[in-house]
């Protein structure tokens, strides 16, 4: 231990893949003196310093704010998506919530529609594209002084914000048994179609964006609910309820079936 600062040693089984087509395996590597007011990003930066100095290659991981905020950042440590804390990115993790001699697995998320880059990284863009398929307002909005103009309940103002608290990280599919974006894609559209300025297109946005969603290989919603115990931003699966009334609308309503 130095001087003053916790430390503990540790045990990571980390994923190292090199690309989808490659098997992948775990990689176990002992890790002594992990100060524990480190994040868990941070103990990783100083795994792959030494990794480097000995000539191997580092671990490659996602990330960018290291604050919770961008979504970037993800994988599956002991088996739970972004890692044992509640509402919480793996960003934000700290070392202090291991012990020592704790062993730690570490895997990407692991999903049909998210193919491996390498090692912890996988591709998200099928989440981009879900979001290019409707999860958007294409009527002219107004500036800020027209939505300002526009009367909305406090509630509802509420539920739309935290709707859009999602940060399209990808915890909800990784933590799915059936690899489904149902959370994410509630969010998306609950935001919206909460609002005066998205409900025109709320039904047509509910139909585009799951065919997509399905198109891309994600799977079903049965319910299991594992997607909102895992979301760093506690997105209530009450969206998903959203989502399918608005689809239900789509198939009774829209002509473009
Ligand atoms: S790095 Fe931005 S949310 Fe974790």
């Amino acid at each position: 231990m130095k001087q003053g600062i916790n430390t503990i040693n540790i045990t990571l089984k980390v994923w190292r893949q090199k690309g989808h087509k490659d098997k992948g395996r775990f990689e176990t590597i002992p890790v002594r003196d992990v100060e524990t007011h480190m994040s868990f990003l941070e103990m990783l930066d100083v795994v792959n310093e030494r990794l480097t100095l000995e000539g191997k290659e580092p671990i490659e991981f996602d990330n960018d704010c290291r604050e919770g905020i961008c979504g970037m950042c993800g994988a599956v440590v002991n088996g739970i998506a972004h890692g044992p804390e509640k509402g919480m990115t793996l960003c934000q993790l700290h070392m202090r919530k291991f012990s020592d001699g704790d062993t730690i697995a570490v895997e990407p998320w692991r999903a049909r529609a998210f193919k491996v880059v390498k090692d912890l990284i996988v591709d998200r863009s099928s989440l981009d594209k879900i979001i290019q398929a409707g999860g958007f307002i294409s009527m002219i909005a107004g500036g800020a002084p027209d939505a300002n103009a526009i009367p909305i309940p406090q509630e509802i103002a509420e539920k739309a914000m935290d709707a859009a608290a999602c940060i399209g990280c990808g915890a909800c599919v990784a933590a799915c048994p059936n690899a489904s974006a149902m959370l994410f894609v509630g969010a998306k559209i609950s935001q919206l179609a909460l609002l005066p300025q998205g409900k025109p297109e709320a039904a047509k946005r509910a139909l585009s964006m799951l065919r997509e969603m399905d198109e891309l290989g994600f799977g079903n919603c049965s319910n299991e609910t594992e997607c909102e115990a895992v979301c760093p931003k506690e997105i209530s699966i009450a969206n998903i309820a959203l989502f399918n009334r608005e689809f239900l609308k789509a198939g009774f309503g829209s002509s473009e079936k």
